[in-house]
């Protein structure tokens, strides 16, 4: 029975993607209070384009802050971290961790020299994507790849939906079977919605991949973040899940209350 919170961490993404965040953090941290926010209402972020995420995530991100007063916010979500991360920092006073593609762990990861990014079609278009791959992989062949319909079948999924293996083979049959495609030994999940949908891509593919996501860097960094805020231990309270606009149903209630979030609300924001 936990007894008190050593922080309290908003974690937002545009639906359930933050999950594989949270699974993360709460590996490594037991005590932080968990509020979690799905922008259900625009999801999915990988069609928008920059202007769209720029003038959205600031200000709804401000007034997610100045409702829930968190200590520290989690951009658990790699459209918006490589979009708009500055932007959102320029507005709020507490620390803001956004998600980083792990190009740099895969790019060490890779013996071929091989490695492929997928991520939203928004991310890898991102000059934030180019200057990580400049900087951390420029001895590697590297080929990036878009998906959005895996966010929607990982959306399906965690609404207990049955998913069928087909539909993640063809998203990603065009970087396997393209051109270095078998040489490919690691690939970045550059979206926390892929990683829940780690069982079947590894059954999709027959060659040797190892599959990087950014989930405990993030979760590590949120530790060591805490630390420096030197905050005073709190009654105890328990995960709450926010999820924005009308369309919620229970399952989708239920699958938050499985990862530790025991109320689940719908938000009526614009
Ligand atoms: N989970 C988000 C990400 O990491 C995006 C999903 C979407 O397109 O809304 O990129």
């Amino acid at each position: 029975m936990k007894k008190f919170n050593t922080g309290h961490a908003l974690i937002f993404d545009s639906g359930v993607g933050g999950l594989s965040v949270v699974t993360e953090i709460a590996k490594l941290n037991t005590n932080l209070k968990l509020t979690y926010i799905a922008d259900d209402n625009f999801r999915p972020y990988g069609e928008k384009t920059e202007l769209q995420l720029k003038s959205r995530l600031p200000r709804l991100l401000w007034e997610l802050t100045e409702t829930f007063k968190p200590d520290l916010v989690v951009i658990a979500c790699n459209t918006a971290s490589t979009t708009a991360l500055d932007e959102i920092r320029a507005v709020l006073s507490v620390p803001v961790i956004g998600v980083v593609p792990a190009i740099k762990p895969a790019a060490n990861l890779s013996r071929t020299k091989t490695i492929a990014v997928i991520g939203t079609p928004g991310t890898v278009k991102r000059r934030y994507v180019d200057k990580l791959i400049n900087e951390h992989a420029s001895d590697c062949r590297v080929i990036l790849q878009g998906s959005v319909n895996l966010v929607d079948i990982a959306e399906k999924k965690m609404m207990g939906e049955k998913i069928n293996e087909d539909w993640v083979k063809t998203e990603i049959t065009p970087m396997f079977g393209g051109p270095y495609g078998a040489d490919i030994d690691a690939v970045v999940l550059a979206c926390t919605h892929f990683p829940l949908l780690l069982e079947e891509l590894k059954s999709s593919v027959s060659q040797s991949v190892n599959w990087v996501d950014s989930g405990d860097a993030v979760a590590r960094r949120v530790n060591s973040v805490i630390k420096t805020l030197h905050l005073e231990s709190r009654k105890f309270e328990t995960n709450k899940a926010f999820l924005i606009g009308p369309n919620t149903c229970i399952n989708r209630y239920k699958t938050f209350n499985s990862y530790g979030f025991e109320k689940v609300t719908g938000l009526l924001l614009d």
